[in-house]
């Protein structure tokens, strides 16, 4: 077992001490990962059906629109294009899961505004718990990834409101939205910009593509580049990780080995040269 898997399962462990082990553990764990190509969704596929994960080997069912890419073809998961959004291709192809018994929610959807982004997003998720919690009966946990809003507001409003100050706690209180001007937008005029730098670039990437014989994508999928600006363009923030330490979920990864690894599995797939 990794040095990184032995902090988890020994805290998955301790966690089940004092649980009735028939409640939690009666079943095999089985996984339905709703946005399994994703940078998140696709570490799960690869990790839930290893034999030391705890809780494993898990059975993975695997969700994502667009058909099954080959370089996921080798992941042990029950792949099913589907479309989340959509409440009857949802109700159909997951309505069929009757063993899942663990749900990793982890896609998104990208709207113009905060209000479209919460009408977008919870329709999906709910789409998903519409079709699983009536036919699952062993489902037990569903686990819904979200990511640093709670601290530092919607994109909409990220120099208009202000954010907490980091490092980021989970008890720190909600934000308020009321867009109260700060006037950061004019500090932002004249800075590098992807999205500019990218515009009319469709054409090279196509020839990049050919040259090194990559998978046909279109420049828009191979990054998203305003939230490339957004995140390069602001102050660095800092996330608290105290609080899942203190509930035993010791396991870490370094960020620097981490964008190198990502970047050489793009490479390996054949995404990016
Ligand atoms: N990656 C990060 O650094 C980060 C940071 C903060 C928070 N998060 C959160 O972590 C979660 C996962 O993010 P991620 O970065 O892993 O996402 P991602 O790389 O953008 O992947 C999204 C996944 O969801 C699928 N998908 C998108 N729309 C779908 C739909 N309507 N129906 C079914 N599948 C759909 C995509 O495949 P198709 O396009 O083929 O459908 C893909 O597999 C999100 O909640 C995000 O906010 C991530």
């Amino acid at each position: 077992m990794s040095w990184w898997w032995a902090g988890v399962a020994s805290a998955a462990t301790k966690k089940l001490e004092g649980v009735d082990a028939s409640s939690s553990r009666g079943h095999q764990s089985v996984a339905l990962v709703v946005g399994v190509t994703g940078i998140v969704g696709n570490s799960l596929s690869e990790i839930l059906p290893l034999p030391d994960t705890p809780g494993g080997p898990w059975k993975v069912y695997g969700v994502a629109r667009r058909p099954r890419p080959n370089w996921n073809v080798d992941h042990p998961v029950d792949y099913i294009q589907c479309d989340v959004s959509d409440a009857e291709d949802t109700k159909i192809k997951l309505s069929q899961l009757t063993d899942v018994t663990h749900i990793f929610y982890v896609t998104w959807a990208s709207r113009a505004t905060e209000v479209e982004n919460c009408q977008a997003n919870g329709a999906m998720f709910r789409n998903v718990l519409r079709a699983i919690i009536p036919v699952a009966p062993n489902l037990c946990h569903v686990s819904l990834q979200t990511g640093a809003k709670n601290y530092i507001g919607p994109f909409e409003s990220i120099g208009k409101i202000k954010a907490h100050d980091p490092p980021f706690t989970k008890d720190l209180p909600r934000l308020d939205f009321g867009f109260e001007e700060y006037g950061f937008d004019e500090e932002e005029s004249g800075r590098l910009r992807l999205v500019e730098m990218m515009e009319g670039k469709v054409g090279v990437w196509e020839e990049i593509m050919r040259e090194n014989e990559l998978q046909p994508t279109k420049l828009e999928e191979v990054a998203v580049w305003w939230f490339a600006d957004l995140v390069l363009g602001g102050e660095a923030v800092l996330d608290s990780m105290n609080k899942r330490k203190e509930h035993g979920f010791l396991g870490f990864r370094n960020s620097k080995k981490s964008f190198i690894s990502w970047i050489k599995k793009m490479t390996a797939y054949k995404i990016v040269p």
